[in-house]
């Protein structure tokens, strides 16, 4: 089904309306006006012929269209002309008397009629005029012809002036209609554009209030409903980052508790003791200073994840950075017995990264991985080129990952390791959507893991 546009629905059927009105009014008035003339002319001719017969002018036609402006044709019982004040004729009106004068249909009417006077419209020579016929003695027939070329020229004028109202009216409506459904799909039409703008997610705008009716009162409440909106919106984005900074806030407590607790026992028992023995003294120093290692590491990883600097992109080869970060792991590897296999895509063209943040993403799926393999294992590294991106497959033959959790891998600070942050994956996760690409992982509990991370070819 055809759409049709408020404008459209108040514009076309006005238009269809006034157009009949203005057709079927000029056409009414046109007939009406012919009715009336004709009546009144016949009504008046007749009067005429009564008179001329009473009075005897039957037989001087001349007389006739001099006393009333009137035309006189008298044809004999074989329609032959006897006599006519129309002298000027052409041959092809002489002709055709008979046949333009309409002589055997007003016989047959005087005939059927009996004494009411007949009348009949003709043309002859182009001018148009009404005959009354009446029967004389010996067959004979009398035509008074009137002429209406007058009339004729009125009735033009008439239909031209009727046509020309139309055209006018016709316009005039078009234009006020169209005036009318402007005014009133334009507020609707600003409104609309508004909700879908609102509906998008942009909550900031408001819709310019034109008019002061009831569309006008939708627009002011759409307007108070988006600012409503608006203000939820906002005040739900700051109680989720208040709910946030208190979680992260907690875990980095917790997190920072142990090693403190830890030195605090170890430097009240030194403070206390002071019969330690120097071995024993200098061990617990560096005990300390391992706490004060992990704090600054929790420190350091909690700063990055809270607040991650901006990228330092330049143009990169994503096999070389890999390829750094597994040379700095090889004696690692090595001590955990695990085989690295590297499927490196050698047909990459560079990309635009910040070389240290990859490398530090990588290097905690590494770590992660060589973490998992306590016993030895494979590690496989895999890069290649998709559509739009670049990938990086890590499989391990690791313990794997409880399907339970997996969901919570890029939590902050969970973890399943004594000396974790839990720290580690959401970095990576950050780092690479900082780059506009992401992370996944797959696991099978006793199996393995496959972590993938992605960077699009073309960066934001
Ligand atoms: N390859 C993997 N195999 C098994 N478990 C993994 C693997 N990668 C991550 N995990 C699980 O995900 C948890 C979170 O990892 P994440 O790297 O964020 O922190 P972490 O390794 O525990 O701590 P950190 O990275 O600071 O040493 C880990 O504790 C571990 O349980
Ligand atoms: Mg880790």
């Amino acid at each position: 089904m055809p759409r049709y546009s408020i404008q459209n629905k108040i514009v076309l059927p006005f238009l269809v309306l006034f157009m009949a009105v203005l057709i079927v009014v000029p056409l009414i008035t046109i007939a009406l006006f012919d009715r009336t003339y004709n009546r009144q002319f016949s009504r008046e001719t007749e009067g005429w012929l009564k008179v001329i017969k009473e009075t005897g002018y039957v037989e001087r036609p001349d007389q006739v269209q001099q006393a009333y402006g009137v035309e006189v044709m008298v044809f004999g019982a074989s329609n032959a002309l006897n006599f006519t004040s129309l002298d000027d004729l052409s041959d092809d009106g002489m002709v055709n008397l008979t046949t333009y004068m309409k002589l055997r249909e007003a016989r047959q009417k005087i005939t059927e009629s009996g004494d009411t006077l007949v009348s009949q419209n003709v043309v002859l020579d182009g001018i148009p005029y009404k005959v009354i016929y009446d029967s004389l003695a010996q067959g004979r027939l009398y035509c008074l012809l009137r002429p209406m070329d007058d009339i004729a020229v009125a009735r033009r004028r008439l239909t031209w002036l009727m046509s020309g109202i139309a055209v006018v009216v016709i316009s005039l409506v078009a234009l006020t209609s169209n005036l009318v459904g402007r005014n009133l799909s334009n507020p609707i039409k600003n409104l609309v554009q508004f909700t879908r703008q609102v509906a998008a997610g942009k909550l900031d705008g408001q819709c310019n209030v034109k008019s002061d009716d009831e569309i006008g009162d939708l627009t002011t409440a759409f307007n108070q409903m988006t600012r409503d909106l608006r203000d939820s919106r906002n005040e739900l984005i700051r109680a989720e980052r208040l709910a946030t900074a208190g979680r992260m806030a907690a875990s980095f407590a917790h997190e920072i508790r142990n090693p403190l607790s830890s030195m605090r026992m170890l430097t009240q028992m030194l403070i206390q003791r002071k019969d330690v023995p120097p071995s024993k003294r200098e061990q617990s120093m560096g005990y300390i200073l391992e706490e004060i290692g992990r704090i600054d590491v929790i420190v350091k990883g909690f700063m990055d994840f809270a607040r991650p600097t901006a990228l330092e992109l330049a143009s990169h080869d994503l096999n070389d950075a890999l390829e750094e970060v597994l040379n700095l792991m090889e004696a690692n590897l090595n001590h955990h017995q695990i085989t690295l296999v590297k499927k490196f895509d050698s047909e990459l063209s560079p990309i635009r990264v910040d070389r240290d943040k990859l490398k530090q993403g990588f290097m905690n799926i590494m770590l992660n991985a060589i973490e998992a393999m306590a016993e030895g294992g494979t590690v496989e590294v895999e890069t290649s080129r998709h559509e739009d991106r670049v990938q990086v497959d890590v499989l391990d033959t690791g313990f794997g990952i409880p399907a339970e959790d997996v969901e919570q891998l890029f939590e902050p600070f969970f973890t399943t390791k004594v000396q974790g942050s839990g720290l580690g994956l959401p970095n990576t996760k950050r780092i690479m959507e900082q780059h506009g690409g992401g992370v996944t992982i797959k696991s099978a509990e006793g199996e393995g893991t496959r972590v993938s991370f992605w960077l699009p070819l073309k960066p934001n």
